[in-house]
């Protein structure tokens, strides 16, 4: 039996700010973001969104009724949950109306969640052949303002349906893994930024790369000449480059500049959005699948998922016929067509506005955010979200 990606939709917050903007309000060449970053534009999420509404309105483009009825686990990866307890996905089951006789969690361990949760989705549908899964990636990178983290930063999500039978890509069996102890990333509870070591999460990245590369390849006997792309977790595009490149003297002057070619085009969403953490390797995916115009039905991608401190995974998964019919390309080109830019000034404003803490009420504006599941205020501790459809 097949299994694997069914669907896959995205959604990132209508604002964001020019990444020249940016450089020149912190005095730096704009080259450094663009060239040695590697990011043209950062989404901003307005107070009316959080990750359980980026979310929400991912899933939103590409539920059906039928998939609702067969949806029976949702799994939200995320790093930037907004409560301690209750599961961000048990609400987007509640905006989306998921039958009731599903299972709603939420999964942790940095950028790697998303990927978690497509793993362990894959070995519910195996038991459970007709039930399909709800899998959603969604955070708001933040670092702070004027820190070295701060062209990093990013807001969006992905939502991903895992069944028998996929449409999109067929995930493969042999994957390799690792777990290591590290401090290169991490936000305390009582933290609503990260703590990043840069160089030394940038150093950790390529070395878990490496070793899952050469797992992989021990254990399947595959090499760089069988993929036809290979998409890495990007925090920045500049990134998932410097560890393709490790690899590149591995194949042909062919692989070379396929991998390259496909590379370039792996990145078009990502350097527009910023860092998704946990969706952010399945943003590039869906850019390579969505912008590259002649991926043909059954070419092996590759995926390395990478979560600070650290979880690190190589997996694969082969492109079903027709796969292109069942891609939202048009949605996405209009999303990013009717975003509207915002000035260093008006970011930081919107950065630093924060919810009550102290149980006090709050309506927000929901009419100035075009999308359509909003977070609009919060009452007595609880956050107030509105479908605008329902
Ligand atoms: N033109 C072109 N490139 C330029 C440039 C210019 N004028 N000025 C600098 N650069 C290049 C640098 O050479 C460097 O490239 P390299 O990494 O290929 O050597 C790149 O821009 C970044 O410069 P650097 O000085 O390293 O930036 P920084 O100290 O501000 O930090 C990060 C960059 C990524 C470490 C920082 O943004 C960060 O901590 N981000 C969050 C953590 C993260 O994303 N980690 C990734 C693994 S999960």
């Amino acid at each position: 039996m097949k299994i694997g990606i069914d669907k896959i939709g995205f959604y990132t917050p209508h604002l964001y700010v020019d990444m020249n903007e940016l450089a020149v309000a912190r005095n730096v060449e704009p080259a450094k973001f663009t060239i040695g970053i590697g990011q043209e534009q950062m989404s901003v999420a307005p107070i009316t969104q959080d990750a359980v509404t980026l979310a929400a309105n991912a899933a939103l483009e590409i539920l059906d009724e039928n998939d609702k009825e067969k949806i029976d686990l949702v799994i939200f990866g995320t790093e930037s949950g907004i409560d301690h307890s209750k599961s961000a996905a048990v609400y987007v089951h509640h905006l989306l109306g998921i039958n009731p006789q599903a299972r709603s969690i939420e999964l942790k361990q940095a950028c790697y969640g998303a990927t978690a949760a497509i793993q362990m989705a894959k070995g519910h549908i195996a038991l459970n052949p007709e039930s399909k899964v709800l899998v959603l990636g969604s955070d708001i990178a933040r670092y702070g303002l004027n820190t070295s983290g701060e062209s990093t930063q990013g807001a969006g999500a992905v939502a991903i349906v895992i069944s028998a039978e996929p449409k999109i890509m067929a995930l493969e069996d042999q994957s390799a893994f690792l777990t290591a102890d590290i401090m290169d990333f991490w936000r305390p509870t009582y933290s609503d930024q990260a703590y990043v070591d840069g160089k030394f999460s940038n150093e950790q990245y390529i070395a878990f790369f490496s070793k899952v590369w050469e797992a992989y390849k021990e254990k399947t006997g595959h090499s760089i000449e069988d993929f036809e792309a290979i998409c890495y977790h990007l925090p920045y595009t500049k990134m998932g480059l410097k560890a393709l490149r490790t690899i590149l003297d591995e194949g042909s002057e062919a692989d070379k500049e396929r991998l390259l070619a496909n590379y370039e085009i792996s990145k078009t969403y990502n350097k527009n959005v910023g860092n998704i953490y946990t969706g952010a390797l399945y943003l590039s995916l869906l850019s390579l699948l969505e912008q590259k115009e002649d991926l043909k039905e059954g070419s092996r991608i590759g995926l390395f998922s990478y979560g600070s401190g650290a979880v690190g995974e190589f997996f694969t998964g082969i492109l079903q016929p027709d796969f292109k019919a069942h891609l939202n390309v048009e949605s996405h080109s209009n999303l990013f067509a009717s975003r509207k830019e915002v000035s260093v000034g008006k970011y930081e404003e919107i950065f630093q506005e924060s919810l009550p803490v102290d149980g006090s009420r709050i309506e927000l504006d929901i009419d100035k955010d075009p999308a359509t599941i909003c977070l609009s205020g919060m009452a007595d501790h609880m956050r107030l979200y509105v479908n605008k459809e329902r």
